[in-house]
């Protein structure tokens, strides 16, 4: 398995681009489903997720193509239904498809995820939200069978926000026979760049980037194309790689005011960041402040967020106290930081991270994707040299992050394994 190799002590300087987000883009490629015709998707990350959502659509019927960061699907043949575990098992956000195929079919087989790397992650409100709009769900054999004539418009109240499962109802809703509210729906970005794909597609939605979503239900949708917005997760990643290596890094095509919650908790902590034309720039302080973190859903502090705040937090002035409100198992990068010499305990899903002078290298592992990322910020301070092992994950959400990150003056590669 390739693994990245980083030598700590270098400043970053310089200008990096980022990349379309995983996240947006995801249900953009599930929403293609929703109607026979061909799509063209720009601006799309080339990354490991967006390969298995493409084995997806795949699998329903669709054609897909990509070229460099272009994806364009055809719909027009998609008369399969089942999304099978092979594939899901891989990548929770396969449940997506949920929602628009059994809109468009009149039913969908969907396999159950199943546990992800920091604890079990339900998807009981993406199951509720389906039944809400008429369809009758089962559970059979690891898989949810769901089959709806034809869906109809209903009030949908989700006791939690999620993501997913607001793009699930968002998607199913807009073929539905009448109108749906969604009630405590996810506000976040994505959320939003979603809506606007499927306005284009000739959806009528309303109130997408607050609680309360409103869908007129159509007879049909068309296709159309889209630029896929820029990772705001990706560029809070670089803010905190600028942050911890006290360097002076311009994060081109970020959009400051989707990351609103990370600048402020890195201002606090006396990085710089000023909004410049097309983008953030960033220069880290000569010592960073301890501040405390609580994650929450949009526009709160990101949990995807979370790791990559507390490798820069294991080398701050003070004691932070970092909280998971959305994921309370999200600590898997936790021992391996202290691998590297971070000073962290643990209560349930509290951490307290006690800055300390200096990080020292060391061989670790990354266990998911956002942990990934937080070993390798780690890595760019610490003494010597770290091996970061297991890079799959980090290869699923980040396009070439050694490349961009070399690019601004780290030591850094990837060492391919032995065939
Ligand atoms: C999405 C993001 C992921 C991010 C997460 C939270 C994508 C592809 N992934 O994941 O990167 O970390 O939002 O911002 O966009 N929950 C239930 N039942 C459900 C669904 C969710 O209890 O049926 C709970 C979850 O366990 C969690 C909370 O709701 O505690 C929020 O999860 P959710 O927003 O659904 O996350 P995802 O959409 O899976």
């Amino acid at each position: 398995m390739d693994k990245i190799v980083v030598e700590g002590g270098a400043q970053l300087k310089g200008e990096i681009r980022i990349s379309g987000a995983k996240n947006a883009a995801l249900p953009i490629m599930a929403a293609t489903l929703l109607s026979p015709g061909k799509f063209l998707l720009s601006n799309v990350p080339r990354l490991r997720d967006v390969l298995t959502m493409e084995h997806v659509l795949r699998v329903l019927g669709a054609q897909v193509t990509h070229h460099d960061h272009s994806i364009t699907v055809d719909t027009t043949n998609c008369n399969y239904h089942e999304a099978p575990y092979e594939l899901v098992k891989t990548m929770r956000a396969s449940i997506c498809v949920l929602g628009p195929v059994l809109a468009r079919l009149g039913r969908a087989r969907v396999s159950l995820p199943g546990g992800c790397a920091w604890g079990p992650r339900p998807v009981d409100f993406h199951i509720k939200a389906m039944r809400d709009l008429g369809a009758t769900v089962e559970i059979d054999h690891g898989y949810i069978v769901a089959e709806a004539k034809r869906l109809k418009g209903a009030s949908i109240v989700f006791e939690k926000s999620s993501v997913g499962a607001t793009e699930n109802a968002m998607m199913a809703a807009t073929l539905a026979d009448g109108t749906t509210v969604i009630e405590n729906a996810a506000s976040e970005p994505e959320i939003s760049a979603l809506a606007n794909f499927l306005r284009s597609m000739g959806a009528v939605i309303d109130g997408d980037g607050t609680g309360t979503i409103t869908i007129e239900g159509a007879d049909e949708l068309r296709s159309a194309d889209v630029n896929v917005v820029p990772d705001r997760i990706e560029a809070g990643t670089f803010m905190v790689a600028a942050a911890i290596t006290r360097g002076d890094v311009l994060i081109m095509g970020a959009d400051i005011a989707q990351c609103g919650a990370v600048v402020s908790k890195l201002r606090e902590a006396g990085v710089e960041i000023i909004a410049v034309e097309d983008g953030i720039r960033v220069r880290g302080p000569e010592r960073l402040e301890s501040v405390n973190v609580t994650t929450a859903p949009y526009p709160g502090f990101p949990t995807d967020m979370q790791a990559q705040f507390m490798a820069l937090m294991s080398v701050a002035g003070g004691s932070s106290v970092v909280t998971d409100t959305v994921y309370a198992d999200r600590f898997s990068h936790v021992p391996e930081l202290r691998r590297l010499g971070a000073d962290i305990t643990m209560d349930r899903n509290v951490a307290v991270v006690t800055g300390v002078e200096h990080l020292s290298g060391a061989k670790v592992m990354a266990t998911d994707l956002r942990a990934s990322a937080a070993l390798i910020l780690a890595g760019l301070v610490a003494e010597g040299t770290t091996e970061v092992s297991r890079v799959y994950h980090i290869d699923r959400g980040y396009e070439a992050i050694e490349k961009k990150l070399s690019g601004l003056g780290a030591h850094i590669w990837r060492e391919k394994a032995a065939a």
